[in-house]
């Protein structure tokens, strides 16, 4: 309700400078306890029905934030406090950048969604390895996306990727290559049979180097990728994904396509949103339907309610994120989605969610 009264305001300022806002208020909120609690107090609903471990690490729920909310790693304790399962940072490059010119972020209203032309802007790794030492081990499993610069050459793209993986290793519970932005040109060119095996295959060398070094296990390594890969390419991937390169799928990223929007609109950049949502699931269960539970998939686009995570779980999720929700719908999305989902497990007579995963299929 208190979103609701806010939002008219907040949709009068440009979509960036909201962001940003949102992000100092989190920032400065964030680490104070008193406040933190509160949050919770509102904002947390944990039932054993949605606990899950995965790769080894235990998810509370299976509501994550998606990447690109929190580039650089400052509002991890405030999501946490709003009762997301995981959070997602980055994407991150080794080195700093400042992204493609403003404005680079549209709202969509009317279809519930956004077109975003961001390019990768953020600190780089050393910043944000930096305050992920001070913030310390976090109470949710904390994914680092990854990417490359946008002046690195696609042939040395894995450099990229195994540099800002050096330096944020210490610090996340899974690391995912994210090749499926439409906003770095040719990126998405890597989740090509060409290229795709080679880069997770030295990305792997690195992460099992680091492990070593670091004297714990390599990072669970996840693959993110776009929804306008062609049925064949998306066999391809999951294919590959049944080998020891990729840990877990992210599907997807944001869209090209146009398809089915209520307002014109005359903006390059991904879409995401509500238009994505029956896309990105369909891009679910082709993967599912090859990997099975052998390769846990993390579902998102879209997702907006517990019917629409429900139905990315029945095609084969054993997670869910979000980010365009957060916009419209603001801080309790996470709480109602997990409320919701836990009726409607129990509506099905499902009395864990790892019995719905992949359920449709
Ligand atoms: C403004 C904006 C910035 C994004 N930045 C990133 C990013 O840096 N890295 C990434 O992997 N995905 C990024 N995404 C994609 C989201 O993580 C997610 O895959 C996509 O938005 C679909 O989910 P949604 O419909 O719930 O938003 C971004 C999305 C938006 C809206």
């Amino acid at each position: 309700m208190f979103y609701e009264l806010i939002k008219p305001a907040f949709f009068r300022v440009d979509p960036e400078q909201a962001h940003d806002l949102v992000m100092v208020w989190m920032e400065k909120t964030g680490p104070c306890r008193a406040t933190r609690g509160i949050a919770k107090s509102i904002y947390y609903l944990e039932d054993s029905l949605l606990t899950q471990t995965l790769w080894g690490l235990r998810f509370v729920n299976p509501v994550g934030m998606a990447a690109g909310f929190d580039k650089n790693a400052r509002a991890i304790q405030g999501l946490t406090a709003l009762g997301f399962g995981f959070i997602e940072i980055g994407t991150v490059t080794p080195r700093a950048q400042p992204g493609n010119p403003k404005p680079r972020i549209f709202r969509l209203p009317a279809d519930h969604a956004v077109i975003n032309r961001m390019g990768f802007p953020n600190e780089g790794a050393d910043a944000v390895a930096v305050r992920m030492a001070v913030l310390g081990k976090q109470p949710v499993p904390i994914g680092i996306n990854l990417g490359k610069n946008k002046d690195t050459a696609l042939e040395d793209a894995a450099a990229d990727y195994i540099a800002a993986l050096e330096k944020l290793f210490p610090y996340g519970d899974y690391c995912v290559v994210n090749v499926s932005s439409p906003n770095t040109p040719g990126l998405r060119l890597l989740q090509g049979a060409g290229y795709l095996d080679t880069l997770m295959a030295e990305v792997q060398a690195a992460n099992r180097r680091l492990a070593t070094q670091h004297g714990r296990q390599p990072l669970p390594c996840l693959l993110k990728i776009a929804p306008d890969l062609a049925h064949e390419d998306l066999e391809a991937i999951a294919t590959l994904a049944l080998g020891p390169a990729i840990d877990g799928l992210i599907a997807t990223n944001t869209t090209l396509s146009r398809e089915g929007l209520k307002q014109s609109v005359n903006e390059g950049g991904g879409l995401s949103g509500a238009p994505l949502r029956t896309r990105s699931t369909e891009v679910i269960r082709t993967l599912y339907r090859i990997t099975g539970k052998q390769v846990p998939i993390i579902g998102v686009g879209g997702i907006d309610s517990g019917q629409d995570a429900y139905e990315k779980i029945r095609a084969g999720a054993s997670l869910v994120q979000l980010y365009t929700a957060f916009i419209y719908e603001g801080p309790a999305i996470a709480r109602r989605i997990k409320a919701e989902l836990i009726e409607l497990l129990r509506r099905d007579g499902i009395d864990h969610i790892s019995s719905a995963i992949g359920r449709d299929i």
